[in-house]
């Protein structure tokens, strides 16, 4: 049976892109069952209707708390019979419910090298600090922030001619060939 994949994002969805076009080209052999958005006019809703997939959007503020609105999100994940939830983008924190529900089945993409610079602003960070290189780590999630078991990293150098701007579209590069390529060996 092909697998079922929820891609869970909050903004742009380069990452739900570039992993839709490799499953379309035959890469990854998984579906895309479901692609949910707690902010709802992210512009990954709108790539994910031109792929013509399914997309659920609430937020946060639509329950009476964080417990709801998990209650609510594993619903979804259940109805569409999800194996596996790819967090792409998806800045909140997964509670303990979604995690005990998809132990070891929630994949999230960072984009630096963890253990260094965790959290939103991963890029940011790394460029402020002036080291000379970051990176890309995609891992399986637990209940901290940036903290699950890493399944595989990469090295991006920063250059001494690096703004924000051009080292971020060197880290999405890195993210949009290793995230599918990643998911590509978990999911079969
Ligand atoms: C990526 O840099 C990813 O590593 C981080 O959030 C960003 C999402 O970008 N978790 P996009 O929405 O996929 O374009």
């Amino acid at each position: 049976m092909v697998k079922k994949i929820a891609i869970l994002a909050s903004g742009n969805g380069s990452n739900y892109e570039a992993i839709a076009e490799n499953i379309e080209a035959g890469k990854i052999k998984a579906e895309i069952a479901l692609v949910f958005s707690d902010q709802k006019t992210a512009y990954v809703l709108k790539r994910a209707e031109k792929h013509h997939h399914q997309t659920a959007s609430f937020g946060l503020k639509d329950f009476s708390n964080k417990q709801a609105y998990e209650t609510a999100l594993l619903a979804l994940l259940k109805e569409n019979s999800v194996d596996y939830v790819v967090l792409a983008g998806y800045m909140r924190i997964i509670g303990l419910k979604l995690l005990e529900s998809y132990a070891q089945h929630i994949i999230n993409i960072h984009p630096a090298y963890l253990p260094e610079f965790p959290g939103a602003h991963g890029i940011e960070d790394a460029f402020a600090a002036g080291v000379d290189q970051t990176g890309v780590t995609i891992h399986y999630v637990d209940a901290g922030v940036d903290t699950g078991p890493i399944i595989r990293q990469e090295r991006v150098p920063i250059l001494k001619t690096d703004d924000l701007a051009t080292l971020a579209t060197r880290i999405h590069q890195v993210e949009h060939r290793l995230y599918p390529a990643v998911l590509a060996e978990i999911i079969k």
